[in-house]
């Protein structure tokens, strides 16, 4: 197969680009998704080295932009970050939950490696806080199955909270045990993201002011500071609701090699879909589909944990990043959670976990949060770090670990730097 690689990269600023008038109510937009989708269209293309004029097909992440600021129908706005060359080519938006883009980025693949496109642009982008608090919990809510858990009131920080419990009772942990794994979990990624200019909460933001660096920082909050928000998560165990865009140009990888130094490949990928409804599933305490996707992933590209050198894991909440370092095998099952409170996966660590400090800090604005994730490891692995860098060296294998919706829609790839 001809295969695929990255050839540029550009991840925008992410954070809450509202201004929001605390009398009125009135919610004023500072950046738009019009703006973040242009500054991340524009800046992979320059990255790429590639005219827009070479660029093939587009492909654009986004989870619920109608909901979140009224436009459906984003594919075709792709275009105007470069009207003249790109009007009259192929454009579409692709959807799945907190995935988007990496189903974008699958599509690209699929498009390049059956000999239609040499080239495609792929744009992951969310602009989430126009919307108050509980419009964005609807609206994110959506992506779970509606009749019986979001139509009935289930939040994903609820979905989630299932996981946890799942989790805990596996495994038989005491809550005071089961806290101090997430809170360590969390800690990492607010250490990261301090380093990372692009962060939502980076340097000077809530976690750096309130220097929530380890577990017991984050214990040691008053309840008013980390509320409860589904037992047994609590506020410093959620993800942010962010706005931001991340853009990649994918290339076949022959071209690719003809035009660039050094070439990220899609050594592998595994897609994998579990059923939408919490109830019909089994097994709370592990992601059995994303072992499947890790499993197939890790095969194509002929890999195993131990040649991991950097991932970018889905955090969407602690848990969840406790179950991805598991599904990735970088732990064994049931010990993420001691794996992190014995500080494993640092920027020192042999395969640190999401250097770039993750959904937990760095921020996820859902339909982007695919793309960006190959976006820092891309950069990583060229020894261009935005944010902190692996101590032991530049990477040279990595893997994405992409979920949607309640661990639903599974996303894994593998990138190798091939020269
Ligand atoms: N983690 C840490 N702090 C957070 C936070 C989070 N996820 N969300 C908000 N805060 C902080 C804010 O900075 C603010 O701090 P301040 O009072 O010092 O300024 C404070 O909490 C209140 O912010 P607010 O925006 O009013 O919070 P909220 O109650 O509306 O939202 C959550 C909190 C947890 C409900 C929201 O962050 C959330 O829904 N997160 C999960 C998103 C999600 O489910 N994504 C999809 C995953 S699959």
């Amino acid at each position: 197969m001809a295969g695929a690689s990255i050839v540029g990269a550009y991840n925008t600023q992410f954070g809450s680009f509202v201004q929001k008038n605390r009398e009125t109510g009135e919610i004023r937009d500072t950046r738009t998704i019009y703006q973040l989708m242009d500054e991340a269209i524009r800046g992979a293309v320059e990255d790429s080295g590639f005219a827009p004029e070479e660029i093939d097909a587009v492909w654009v992440g986004a989870f619920a932009p109608g909901l979140f600021t009224g436009q459906d129908h984003l594919g075709p706005y792709a275009l105007e970050a470069f009207p003249e060359a790109f009007r009259f080519k192929p454009a579409q938006r692709v959807e799945g939950a907190c995935a988007s883009s990496s189903m974008a980025v699958l599509n690209a693949i699929y498009g390049i490696e059956s000999g239609r496109y040499r080239t495609a642009l792929v744009v992951g982008v969310e602009k989430m806080n126009l919307l108050k608090s509980t419009g964005v919990t609807h609206a994110l809510a959506g992506a779970s199955f509606w009749p019986s858990e979001g139509g009935t009131g289930m939040t994903f920080p609820g979905l989630f909270a299932e996981y946890a419990k799942g989790y805990r009772s596996r495994y038989g942990l005491g809550d005071e045990e089961f806290r101090r794994m997430l809170a360590s979990a969390g800690a990492l990624m607010y250490r990261n993201g301090v380093l990372n200019p692009l962060a939502h909460f980076g340097k000077g933001g809530p976690s750096d002011r309130s220097q929530l660096f380890t577990a017991d920082a984050i214990m040691e909050l008053p309840e008013e500071k980390n509320p409860m928000v589904a037992d047994p998560l609590r506020l410093h165990d959620c993800s942010l609701v962010s706005d931001g865009a991340a853009a990649l140009v994918i290339a076949r990888t022959d071209i690719a090699r003809a035009r660039k130094e050094a070439v990220v490949e899609f050594a592998g990928i595994g897609h994998t879909t579990e059923r939408l409804a919490i109830a019909d599933r089994e097994n709370m305490h592990e992601l059995i589909a994303a072992k499947l996707a890790v499993a197939q992933a890790f095969g194509e590209a002929g890999v195993a944990a131990k040649d991991l050198k950097a991932v970018e894991v889905h955090d969407c909440f602690t848990v969840n990043q406790l179950l991805c370092t598991e599904a990735l095998g970088l732990s064994k099952d049931g010990e993420a959670g001691r794996d992190y409170v014995a500080g494993r996966f640092s920027p020192g660590d042999a395969c640190p976990v999401n250097l770039s400090g993750g959904l937990k800090a760095k921020g996820h604005p859902v339909g982007a949060t695919g793309a960006s994730m190959h976006v820092l490891l891309y950069k990583q692995m060229l020894g261009k770090p935005i944010g902190a860098a692996r101590a032991a060296g530049v990477p040279e294998v990595t893997a994405t670990l992409n979920v949607g919706g309640s661990a639903v829609t599974n996303s894994v790839t593998v990138l190798r730097r091939s020269r």
